[in-house]
């Protein structure tokens, strides 16, 4: 389906074959759903034996009661667990507690009103704080912004990850902009794994711009990868410590989407002099994390390989959602430019671009027609897509038969609203 040569009783036709499809699809009253970026059920029964795995010994390897007060760092072995997700020194990580965007809200608060360095490091000293954000890219990343009122200015995302010579241009005009958001390895929602130039760009921003500026590396899907051979993420922490910018970088992951998304264990990376800083003020908001969460983690994946064996039994149940959607996309977009996206080898989004001015009027069809979408401008700050064209579709949750007949829809409502639009001129 080319529509820039189609003349205008070929567009007429495939309006009205498309429509006669729609309707069809409408009377079946589907209730299917692709907003859902958390694991199945399915997933999650694969960390069930951490229930009472403990069996009423809850001393750690290290020797600490774990179910006292204190520590505030976490346990060493839950430690280890996120040093190796992250790739850095043990000493580096603080192991929290069930949520890294708790970790991300709090760092970003503490770095904003008391600073990481010191009060003259706190970004409320300045009138005016500005964040850089990746677009598309995660909602709630925006919404902290939004909560301490810092500003935000939007790159675009490329397959290498932000556009960097444009994140470059902007920290050196602007020592207002404080930091950066970035989801390095299975961008949410493109997929995008950040290439080595990228990593190395990033880690050298702490060059020009301002002392407290900081780079908020959200490593979600570090080890989420679906495919056996996947791309490697160069390590930001090595490439900071070449261009001298240790504490320009913050690095974030957790289990959420490994073990419990309600019940996994969080973790943050940085410098020592940026661990410190977070940490005095961590100790007014808590006596210490759950640590016995921490050592049911650290028994479950007590053994050699064990994680990576745990994200081969994930990958294997979401590896076919991922294909269905990447089949349709492919069949029905692969020849034409009604749509683009990328090829996500992980993670749990796939980004779909529609041509400008239509991701609202998808996303409204397919609600109509029984399937939902993450709301159309979602993936922006202030909820606003500039050229209403990005669609995150999460297919983690439903069935692989509910994946397929949800993105059957989906490219119905895409070629129609397309066709339509064609129409209108
Ligand atoms: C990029 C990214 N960061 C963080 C989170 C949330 O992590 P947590 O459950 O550890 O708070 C998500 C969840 O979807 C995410 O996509």
């Amino acid at each position: 389906m080319e529509l820039n040569n189609a003349s205008a009783e070929q567009l007429a036709q495939w309006e009205h074959a498309l429509a006669a499809e729609y309707h069809a699809i409408v009377a079946k009253g589907l209730n299917l759903d692709l907003t859902r970026g958390k694991p199945s059920a399915e997933q999650l029964t694969l960390s069930n034996g951490m229930d009472g795995i403990l069996k009423g010994n809850y001393t750690s390897p290290d020797g600490v009661d774990c179910r006292n007060y204190g520590g505030l760092d976490g346990i060493m072995e839950a430690r280890a667990i996120g040093a190796a997700i992250l790739g850095v020194p043990v000493e580096s990580v603080l192991a929290g507690g069930n949520s890294s965007l708790t970790l991300m809200h709090q760092a970003m608060t503490i770095a904003h009103l008391f600073g990481l360095d010191g009060s003259d490091s706190a970004w409320a000293n300045e009138e005016t704080v500005k964040f850089i954000c990746p677009v598309p890219g995660y909602d709630r990343h925006y919404s902290v912004c939004e909560h301490l009122g810092i500003e935000m200015i939007t790159v675009p995302m490329t397959s290498n990850g932000p556009q960097m010579d444009e994140v470059e241009r902007l920290i050196a005009e602007d020592s207002s902009i404080k930091g950066m958001w970035c989801v390095p390895k299975y961008s949410n929602p493109t997929g995008v794994v950040y290439s080595d130039d990228t990593v190395a760009r990033i880690a050298a921003l702490g060059k020009i711009a301002a002392p407290n500026f900081r780079v908020f590396w959200d490593n979600a899907y570090g080890v989420h990868d679906l495919s056996d051979n996947p791309a490697q993420l160069a390590s930001i922490m090595d490439a900071c410590i070449a261009a001298g910018t240790e504490d320009s970088v913050l690095q974030f992951a957790s289990t959420s989407k490994i073990t419990f998304a309600g019940a996994g264990v969080a973790f943050m990376a940085a410098s020592s002099s940026n661990l410190s800083g977070f940490k005095q003020s961590l100790g007014f908001m808590t006596i210490g994390p759950d640590k016995v969460n921490q050592l049911r983690h650290v028994h479950f994946f007590a053994e050699d390989n064990a994680l990576k064996t745990h994200m081969q039994k994930h990958a294997a149940i979401i590896k076919p959602r991922f294909s269905s959607v990447l089949t349709h996309l492919e069949s029905a977009f692969g020849d034409n430019d009604l749509g683009d996206w990328e090829s996500a080898d992980g993670g749990y989004f796939i980004s779909f671009d529609t041509q400008p001015g239509l991701a609202k009027e998808v996303v409204k069809m397919a609600g109509d027609a029984g399937v939902k979408l993450t709301p159309a401008g979602a993936t922006f700050p202030y909820g606003n897509d500039p050229k209403d064209s990005n669609i995150r579709i999460a297919p983690t949750v439903p069935t692989v038969a509910q994946v397929d007949e949800a993105m059957e829809v989906f490219v119905v409502c895409v070629k129609l609203a397309s066709v339509r639009q064609a129409i209108a001129g």
